[in-house]
């Protein structure tokens, strides 16, 4: 079946959704590539490149587009390209059930199947379908190369003949896939990391990367997949009270906290900042989702005045792509494995008896399935699939 790749179109946005090597992988399962021209400049794929994988290259995306079978995109397809699309076709991308409505309500109408990484079950069958986990391993592991390079300090401890340097302290707050691989990269680079999340799982899984959890002595919140819940005015004030002290006394602050489908929760307030000593960053990777630092702006860095100087707030802005080359490798491999499971003989078949195909629809044949999609659109819920 034909799989197109159209070039990516939100600024910012320099990832690929198939690169050569995955190409190559889906020639092998007797489908054909197409990829539009210049899709994958900015991870070092030249149209030569995909060529070689077996891939031709296409200079008419509304053609493209309106032949193939299966497109695969990072982002989310823009309405005018999705009105593009023949009804029956598949398309593989991010969409966000609580924020591309528009784009969800297009899928519906030209009656294609969009499937969203943003919803594949955490099992274990689907972990090489996981892009949200490869995309936040990239995140994670960048938010501390950022802290670090805005820091006027070094992160290891360093004896030297001219005076002993302490380790940095970083305070990661949020132990998801993210947070985690922050405190991974921020050990290895010699800081002393301490974290914190609401999930009463999260204390072993902060251990295992050599950090140590704060016990804030909260009750956890937990929520349903795995995922944390939502907090209430009153909880979130005490555990912002009660790790003020934390903040104030680490040098790099992380933030990388979600509820999916929700505003990011304020963690932060400017009270907590402001009580930081001058030349920490807090470096807020959940600044597009509304910010879990109050103040954060995503693609900016704001500076805060605080006593004897300043702290400098750094609002994340599509981080996987400033590790373009990588993240589009992982998300490939996610695609591939997504494809695989619905191939067969050549035919790309969504088969939603199968849990994965079902959890991951948002729009199956036309019809908007996600539930949260559903609510976003003002449409009726849909009556409980029996198993
Ligand atoms: N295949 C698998 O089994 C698999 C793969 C990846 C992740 N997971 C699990 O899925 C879950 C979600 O991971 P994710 O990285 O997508 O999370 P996420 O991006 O939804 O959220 C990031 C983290 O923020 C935390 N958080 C939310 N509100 C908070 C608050 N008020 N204060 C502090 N922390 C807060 C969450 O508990 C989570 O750990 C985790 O339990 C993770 O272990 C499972």
């Amino acid at each position: 079946m034909k799989i197109f790749v159209p070039a990516e179109h939100h600024d910012g946005e320099k990832r690929v959704g198939l690169v050569p090597e995955a190409v190559a992988k889906l020639i092998k399962l007797d489908h054909s590539v197409e990829v539009q021209s210049g899709a994958g400049v900015s991870t070092n794929h030249s149209d030569a490149s995909y060529v070689s994988a077996g891939a031709t290259i296409s200079t008419n995306v509304e053609n493209s587009l309106a032949t193939a079978n299966v497109v695969v995109s990072v982002r989310p397809l823009k309405i005018e390209n999705i009105s593009r699309l023949k009804s029956g076709a598949v398309t593989l991308s991010f969409l966000s059930p609580a924020h591309n409505s528009d784009e969800i309500r297009a899928l519906s109408e030209v009656k294609v199947t969009a499937l969203s990484f943003d919803l594949v079950p955490r099992i274990s069958r689907a972990q090489s379908m996981d892009a949200l986990t490869s995309q936040a391993l990239c995140s994670g592991y960048r938010t501390v190369l950022i802290a670090a390079e805005h820091m006027p300090t070094f992160f290891p401890m360093l004896m030297t003949a001219a005076g002993t340097i302490p380790p940095a302290k970083v305070l990661v707050l949020g132990a998801g896939v993210a947070g985690l691989q922050a405190m991974a990269t921020a050990r290895r680079l010699g800081a002393v990391v301490s974290a914190y999340d609401v999930r009463s799982s999260s204390a072993d899984e902060v251990k295992s990367m050599g950090a140590t959890f704060i016990d804030l002595g909260l009750d956890a919140l937990e929520g349903a997949g795995g995922y944390a819940r939502e907090m209430n005015e009153d909880r979130a004030k005490a555990q912002q009270d009660a790790l003020k002290p934390f903040i104030s006394e680490s040098d790099v602050v992380i933030t990388t906290a979600a509820v999916p489908g929700r505003k990011a929760p304020l963690l932060v307030t400017r009270d907590m900042v402001t009580g930081m000593k001058p030349g920490s960053v807090l470096v807020d990777l959940a600044a597009e989702t509304g910010g879990n630092v109050e103040g954060s702006v995503a693609g900016e860095n704001v500076v805060i005045a605080v006593n004897g100087g300043d702290v400098t707030l750094i609002g994340c802005k599509d981080v996987p792509s400033q590790l373009a080359v990588h993240a589009s490798k992982l998300y490939a491999q996610n695609a591939v494995s997504l494809l695989t499971l619905m191939s067969s003989d050549g035919q790309i078949v969504p088969d939603d008896s199968d849990e994965v195909i079902a959890e991951s629809a948002v729009v199956f044949n036309g019809e908007v399935r996600n539930a949260m999609a559903r609510e976003h659109l003002g449409l009726t819920p849909l009556p409980e699939r029996s198993e």
